[in-house]
């Protein structure tokens, strides 16, 4: 009965905090970028390696993340007219690996692209443990993401995964920068696989104030947007699933897009 109304308390002033965060001046761009960049390279904050997903960041959810992705994505190619290729796969924010061990052992060229090195080093341990794949570690600046394009390559890529990622991205302008990243790196007809935290009908909107503390729901889209701002990025998109809660978080949006 104790611990029910301890976390009762706890959760009234969790929410309290994040309506209060809402409120106030939008901080500029280039702001955010530099608190996200401060928070990641701060290793030493308490919730990090489960905001990285590590595995021991996220003990017993860490296999689950890449398998239920790795199901969800082949359940969602069945709409294509051609099962894609996976010849080269490119996860722009691996973190700990979760995704790599799930996909890298369908590809020959696995290219993780992180802001953060150690997660880069977390994630090829893991990779290397479960196949022989040739992996690229990338590691990008926050405020620089575009200089990943060349590093890649124009159209090398078959697959470009992004999860788990877009909704601690500074803002919208950002994530559609990650957009037009992915396009370039993408080969004609490659598949694009993106998770976004949605708005639901209680209509949150995303948190004005500290990074750190809102990391989990920094960018916020309304489904249509999403699907409408793929489209003039030069995607086609195929598919949207949504999953409204999980172990981890809630109103997940995961879209399937093809490069047109
Ligand atoms: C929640 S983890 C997700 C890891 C992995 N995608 C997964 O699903 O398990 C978020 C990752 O995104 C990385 N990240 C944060 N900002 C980024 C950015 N602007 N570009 C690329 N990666 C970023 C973080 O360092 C962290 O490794």
């Amino acid at each position: 009965m104790e611990d029910r109304a301890i976390g009762m308390t706890r959760r009234l002033k969790r929410r309290g905090r994040e309506a209060l965060d809402r409120i106030g001046p939008r901080r500029s761009e280039n702001r955010v970028i530099a608190e996200a960049a401060q928070y990641w390279t701060s290793p030493a904050e308490p919730a990090w390696a489960g905001n990285s997903h590590w595995r021991t960041g996220i003990p017993g959810q860490w296999e689950k993340v890449g398998q239920d992705h790795l199901a969800l994505f082949d359940k969602l190619a069945r709409v294509l007219d051609t099962p894609p290729s996976f010849g080269t796969v490119a996860e722009w924010g691996c973190g700990g690996g979760a995704n790599a061990v799930a996909f890298a052992p369908r590809a020959e060229r696995f290219v993780a692209v992180d802001v953060v090195r150690a997660s880069l080093d977390e994630c090829r341990e893991h990779t290397l443990a479960a196949c022989d794949v040739d992996f690229v570690p990338l590691l990008v600046e926050v405020e620089n993401p575009e200089a990943a394009v060349d590093t890649i390559g124009r159209a090398s890529c078959d697959v470009f995964l992004c999860l788990y990622v877009v909704e601690l991205l500074p803002s919208a302008e950002y994530a559609t920068r990650i957009l037009r990243i992915a396009r370039a790196v993408l080969a004609p007809g490659g598949v694009a696989f993106i998770q976004v935290k949605y708005r639901d009908s209680d209509g949150r909107t995303a948190p004005r104030r500290s990074y750190a503390r809102n990391l989990a729901s920094q960018t916020i889209f309304p489904i249509d947007h999403f699907w409408k701002l793929a489209g003039q990025t030069g995607f086609r998109p195929e598919a949207v699933h949504l999953v409204p809660e999980n172990e981890l978080d809630r109103n997940y949006a995961y879209f399937l897009l093809t490069a047109a």
